[in-house]
């Protein structure tokens, strides 16, 4: 059976930076609070009018340069912030990049949308169904949180991240080991944004209106913590078992950047030191969706990613939704540090 591997990446961060100090001078909040409690200091924001699709196309681009170049199979969009609600965002990225009019579909399982986009993409390359295809994990969050919220709006940036994956072999640098997925819907209520979709439409007759702040993101933070450091250790357990590796065997741990101190937790729970753990939380916080592909290539660009470097990858997110991964770094050109 053919394994997914990893052949080239990307990233893109829009050029507009909010710092901590942007955001205490209008709301009640302070650079030390964010940055002891979820070591952020920067985030990266669109541009009014701009969205999703196009980070999305610079960090695809990036990526297929880094594969050197060629076409795809198949574009899977992974994204909670899509441009429309209809129709997908994955065709007209395709169509942003020139690559005809193969397969191209948006993936929805929140900030662990990338490790479902990946298994998605082992599963169309071990099926035969394609042999080469572009992942993108993308995400506008900014656009998406209550901009006088300092709950939520301290906690968010906007980025895009890719690779590549061609048919391979599961033994090669970059094969995907397959992903280790989970969810839990009686949990849904924890982290959501109540209207836009079927259950709460703007459509709906006056009565049943939903109330303005519902189109905006919410989260219980505290009970989120505490789920997502539980789910990120066990996926991550059963990954690296499921490789056949020992955790001690982990040269990095490439996590969800949510928050620092759950960041710590889980490289505690799992015995990473600090120098096995790779993070950019500081420089961009909280990209959801683009968190891992982000990671990565900002890694790969500063060296703290090498080739040959047993990683691991999770993540968790709304749904709830979470999932792990492994694989060997591969030895790719090095990528342009990013934007
Ligand atoms: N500045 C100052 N004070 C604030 C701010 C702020 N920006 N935000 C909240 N506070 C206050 C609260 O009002 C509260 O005040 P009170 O004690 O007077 O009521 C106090 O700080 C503590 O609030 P908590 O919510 O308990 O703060 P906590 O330490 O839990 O940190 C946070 C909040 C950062 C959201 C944290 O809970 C967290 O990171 N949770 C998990 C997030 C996560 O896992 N996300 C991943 C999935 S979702 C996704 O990635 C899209």
């Amino acid at each position: 059976m053919k394994s997914a591997v990893i052949v080239g990446i990307g990233s893109y961060l829009p050029p507009t930076v909010v710092t901590n100090a942007d955001l205490s001078a209008r709301l009640d909040t302070s650079d030390e609070w964010i940055r002891t409690r979820t070591g952020m200091s920067v985030r990266h924001v669109v541009e009014p009018g701009d969205a999703t699709s196009d980070l999305a196309v610079e960090a695809g681009r990036r990526a297929l340069a880094s594969a050197g170049g060629g076409g795809v199979d198949a574009l899977i969009l992974a994204t909670t912030t899509p441009d429309r609600q209809v129709p997908p965002t994955a065709p007209e990225i395709a169509t942003r990049l020139g690559l005809g009019t193969g397969a191209a579909f948006d993936l929805s399982a929140a900030c662990a949308g990338f490790l479902y986009g990946l298994s998605c993409a082992a599963g169309l390359i071990a099926a035969g169904a394609a042999r080469r295809v572009l992942l993108i994990g993308a995400d506008a969050f900014t656009t998406m949180v209550d901009p006088d919220d300092r709950a939520t709006v301290v906690l968010f940036g906007d980025a895009a991240g890719a690779v590549v994956l061609r048919a391979g072999r599961a033994d090669e640098p970059g094969a995907i080991g397959m992903p280790v997925l989970g969810s839990d819907g009686s949990l849904a209520d924890l982290i959501q944004v109540p209207a836009g979709g079927s259950r709460s439409r703007s459509t709906a007759p006056p009565s049943k209106q939903p109330d303005p702040g519902d189109v905006y993101f919410r989260m219980n933070g505290r009970e989120t913590f505490r789920h997502a450091v539980c789910r990120m250790s066990e996926a991550s357990r059963q990954a690296v078992e499921q490789a056949g590796w020992d955790l001690a065997d982990v040269d990095r741990l490439c996590a969800h950047q949510a928050n620092l101190r759950i960041l710590a937790a889980v490289a505690d729970e799992l015995g990473f030191a600090p120098e096995r753990q790779l993070s950019n939380i500081a420089e961009v916080a909280n990209t959801a969706v683009a968190s891992l592909p982000t990671l990565l290539a900002h890694s790969a660009a500063d060296g703290s990613l090498r080739a040959g470097h047993r990683v691991l990858l999770t993540a968790f997110g709304g749904g709830l939704s979470w999932g792990a991964a492994t694989l060997t770094w591969p030895d790719l050109p090095r990528t342009a540090p990013t934007p």
